[in-house]
């Protein structure tokens, strides 16, 4: 029987070698003449065994890991094809402990199918909820949503099911779907996952929101930083046309449902939904004034859904498996479960799907294995560039939305940074209105000229020059971007310079530090 190797071709194990490991493991097929093939499937999202090679086999998937292209000739020695015993042997992959305390919703079959095999997609699930949803009327699939609980996982929070029902009740003869997968938040990589390892899923999301809304195209905004996910996508979407999935039939309802990869250049205010329908109108990368919301007028002026990809990716199971069944995992408002991107200085980085509701120190410190440099972690920065840097002393902080906002923090795409104690955080301060400075719109006043006082000051109270007087201009300066901003990239720099400056004083001593002022 033929032998099954899987070795992923995401973008991080690509990063690693992935493509190396794969062609030693085929020319050690060829000339040892051996009965196995190579399929090349998503990551599992456990970035320090990368490339994790697999093997199919009775017991189940063995893995080994992370694999170097000189591994790969004694793997063959040591018979990993019958999950023979080598140094880099992990055992059954679903075992290993990273794994095993996951709870895999929306990325149930990211590393484990061919991505761009709908045979695998529909052996594992795949389609199930689509087919359901064409059993239902619109109103029925958007309680579906709204009962599940899910909330947007881009950022905001917003209950994706309210959304859903502004756009199906606008008025308008075209509707659009836009999957935002822009992905600009330091840290992040579930969307650029999700479409390198099961684009099926995303895809099945955005005719189930189509469906539910009245919308007929759909678009999914990614940035060129992300080829491997624009080609993937692209050829998914080619093979669900073919299949019929796509088109003027979906599945062969009558429904019609076509969409594209439009790909911008790459600017973090682009993944703001406004900014990035300008650029895929082919205008300037520059924010919207709300109102008119994205819902009533959006992409060419038409109502239109603007959803992260894991908010969309998350609706096949919600219709398949039905609403109470998501619902039930997580805390409080937040339902369901939430991909946690575990990076920075960390030992153990990767994708944690799991319900609502672990404590930060949990993910730190027993999940992510603390600091890579094996030094005390001294701050953890939640949600991307524009989240708080929490300190140990918030570590009981539950996963939650409601528990980070109570903490002037946000959960943002779930990305988590870690840093050891050797982290200057009157620099990182000084680095989030740098960030802001460079990444700015422009349009509004607080955001475009604060954020560049913003880094004069940090530089006046690194040189110690008038400290006091100098924190103090740098609050007042946050109080008037958070308040005087028109969107949340001005309004929510003062977290991660507020957070600093609140929970490690003693970095904004006035001790000189020329570095900073270079
Ligand atoms: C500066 C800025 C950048 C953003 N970047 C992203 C992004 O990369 N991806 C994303 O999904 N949402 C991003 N958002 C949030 C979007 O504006 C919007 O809330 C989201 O796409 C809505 O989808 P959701 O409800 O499914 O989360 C950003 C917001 C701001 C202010
Ligand atoms: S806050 Fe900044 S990015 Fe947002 S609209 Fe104003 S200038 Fe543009």
């Amino acid at each position: 029987m033929t032998v099954t190797i899987f070795v992923p071709r995401d973008a991080a194990a690509l990063a690693l070698g992935a493509d190396k490991v794969a062609a030693a493991i085929g020319s050690e097929i060829l000339s040892r003449g051996l009965d196995a093939r190579i399929v090349r499937n998503g990551s599992r999202g456990m970035f320090w065994l990368e490339p994790l090679v697999e093997v199919r086999t009775e017991q189940g998937r063995i893995a080994y890991g992370p694999v170097k292209p000189s591994d790969v000739a004694g793997l063959f020695d040591d018979g990993f094809l019958t999950g023979g015993e080598h140094p880099l042997g992990l055992g059954l992959t679903k075992e290993i402990p990273f794994l095993r305390q996951q709870t895999r919703l929306t990325f149930a079959r990211c590393g484990v199918t061919d991505p761009l095999s709908l045979e695998d997609y529909r052996k594992y699930q795949g389609l199930k909820g689509l087919e359901r949803a064409l059993t239902m009327s619109a109103p029925q699939i958007v309680q579906a949503v709204t009962d599940s609980g899910l909330r947007g996982r881009g950022g905001a929070g917003f209950p994706t099911g309210i959304k859903w029902k502004t756009v199906a009740e606008a008025p308008g003869p075209q509707k659009y779907i836009v999957c935002n997968a822009d992905e600009g938040d330091s840290g992040t990589f579930a969307d650029r996952m999700i479409m390198e390892g099961d684009p099926f899923v995303l895809i099945e999301g955005m005719i189930i929101a189509g469906l539910a809304t009245g919308a007929t195209k759909g678009y999914i905004y990614t940035r060129s930083e992300y080829p491997h996910a624009i080609q993937t996508m692209n050829a998914a979407i080619e093979a669900a046309r073919e299949a019929g999935i796509l088109g003027a039939s979906v599945m062969g309802s009558g429904r019609v449902f076509d969409m594209e990869v439009r790909v911008g250049a790459g600017a973090y205010v682009c993944g703001e939904e406004t900014s990035l329908l300008n650029s895929l109108e082919g205008k300037r990368g520059i924010v919207r004034a709300k109102p008119p919301l994205p819902a009533l007028k959006g992409f060419l002026g038409c109502p239109t859904v603007v959803n992260n990809v894991i908010s969309l990716a998350s609706v096949p199971i919600i219709l398949d498996r039905g609403p109470e069944f998501y619902r039930d995992f997580g805390m409080g408002r937040s339902r369901g479960t939430i991909p946690i991107q575990i990076a920075g200085n960390v030992r153990r980085g990767g994708l944690f799907e799991t319900a609502f509701g672990l404590t930060l120190g949990q993910i730190v410190d027993e999940i992510g294995g603390g600091t890579a440099t094996g030094r005390p972690v001294k701050a953890v920065q939640v949600g991307g560039p524009l989240g708080a840097y929490f300190p140990r002393a918030l570590f009981d902080t539950p996963f939650d939305y409601e528990a980070f906002a109570s903490k002037d923090g946000l959960i943002g795409h779930a990305g988590v940074v870690v840093f050891d104690d050797t982290a200057d955080m009157l620099r990182q301060a000084r680095f989030a209105m740098e960030f802001c400075a460079i990444e700015s719109c422009g349009k509004c006043t607080p955001c475009r000229i604060g954020s560049t006082r913003g880094v004069e000051t940090a530089d006046r109270i690194a040189q110690g020059i008038e400290p006091e007087k100098n924190k103090a201009l740098l609050a007042d300066l946050c109080a008037t971007m958070k308040f005087g901003s028109l969107c949340a990239l001005g309004g929510f720099t003062p977290y991660p310079v507020m957070s600093a400056m609140t929970h490690f004083p003693e970095d904004f001593a006035p001790t000189p530090l020329v570095e900073a002022a270079e």
